[in-house]
């Protein structure tokens, strides 16, 4: 009996070796090459101006949450709002830069919530950042509005939302988004080892995010190398970060990339069928999504009444599931704005994430539907 993992990345394997094997053989494994091939890619799919490829969401995160205090003289104890149906890395990027992460409820897709964003916000709020759940644009639309009316930056974490698109437009270029930051995590859609990208809508804070991951330097050294020779002469502005993506990873990428889009379409096509068949089982519950026919669809997930016990019956079967998130608002250094956000720490005990990836077959997607609607019934 093979095991049906919950999420699993699959490589075009043979073309990633040859775009790596470019590196290997023209020496070049670290930031430029490939990672500026990668970022011209990148912007020519998404729209964004301006793409940096970096080792991480996370650092993206950090790198915006920083850029956006430093430019607009934001203090120390000021207030971001985000989810807390979320990595530990987004209310994480708050509080590297000594600001305090405001947790605002969720709303039935798991995004954020602008009723209850707007009840958050006080004198000390400057940004917000929202996460795309499992690819969902949510009430971005709505939240972008807010912010604008309130005069706060809106950070997009969009590391499930690779390939996610409204109308053929990705939302993380629509307008009033200040900052969109991308995974290229080992599992995610377009999955490499580890990478990133952030996309700054203005120029300015583009070149200090390149500036401020790598080190503070003025030049990078590809373009230092470029000419022929290597230009010693740099000059150092700020205590950066070591946060540069690197040419072997940005190798994958570009591999990754191209299949994209057939790959969501794949993974929509798995969603319709687990909508299809759990949709009248009243023991479960679907979490919807806006524009569904363009959503990535990162992960599946479900909410049902005893979690554990249909986790355990799955294993039974050899299929894993997983959770996506525990309510952030219980990790112990958090745990000040637990009771703020009570949907969110009701539906983040019920949720479970169903297997959903490029090596699913139908079967075995009918042998997941088979044994989750055979133990709920
Ligand atoms: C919502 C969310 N934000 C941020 C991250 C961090 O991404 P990375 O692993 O690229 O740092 C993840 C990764 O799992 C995520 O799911």
């Amino acid at each position: 009996m093979s095991t049906i993992q919950v999420l699993k990345p699959k490589f075009h394997v043979d073309e990633c070796l040859d775009q790596i094997r470019e590196c290997l053989e023209q020496g070049w494994t670290g930031m430029g090459f490939k990672t500026v091939e990668f970022e011209d890619a990148w912007k020519k799919y998404t729209g964004h101006p301006h793409a940096y490829y970096i080792n991480s969401d996370t650092v993206g995160l950090h790198l915006a949450v920083k850029i956006l205090k430093m430019q607009n003289g934001w203090q120390d104890g000021d207030e971001i709002i985000t989810t807390p149906i979320t990595f530990i890395s987004t209310p994480h990027s708050i509080l590297y830069e000594n600001l305090h992460a405001t947790f605002a409820d969720v709303d039935e897709y798991l995004c954020l919530d602008p009723v209850d964003v707007e009840k958050k916000i006080n004198e000390k709020t400057r940004a917000v950042i929202f996460v795309g759940y499992g690819g969902r644009v949510g009430q971005l639309d709505k939240i972008i509005e807010l912010c604008k009316k309130r005069n706060l930056k809106l950070i997009l974490d969009a590391a499930h939302m690779a390939g996610t698109k409204v109308n053929g437009v990705c939302p993380g270029t629509w307008e009033g988004v200040d900052v969109t930051v991308y995974s290229y995590q080992a599992v995610k859609n377009l999955p490499t080892g580890d990478s990133g990208m952030i996309c700054f809508a203005n120029e300015e804070n583009d070149k200090i995010a390149r500036q401020l991951a790598w080190l503070g330097i003025n030049k990078d050294t590809y373009a230092r190398s470029n000419a022929g020779t290597y230009k010693w002469k740099y000059d150092v502005d700020y205590v950066g970060y070591k946060y540069n993506g690197n040419a072997v990873m940005a190798a994958i990428a570009l591999v990754q990339l191209k299949y994209l889009d057939e790959e969501n379409a794949r993974r929509r096509e798995i969603v319709k069928k687990y909508n299809d068949a759990f949709k009248d089982n009243k023991n479960i519950g679907i979490i919807g999504a806006p524009h569904a026919d363009e959503c990535s669809y990162h992960i599946y997930e479900l909410t049902v009444p005893d979690r554990e016990a249909l986790l355990a019956e799955l294993a039974k079967h050899d299929i894993y599931g997983g959770v996506h998130y525990r309510d952030n608002t219980e990790y112990s250094m958090y745990l000040y704005a637990n009771g703020t956000c009570p949907y969110a720490h009701e539906v983040s005990q019920h949720l479970i994430t169903l297997p959903l990836h490029m090596w699913l077959t139908d079967e075995d997607v009918e042998k997941v539907i088979k044994v989750v609607n055979d133990y709920l019934k």
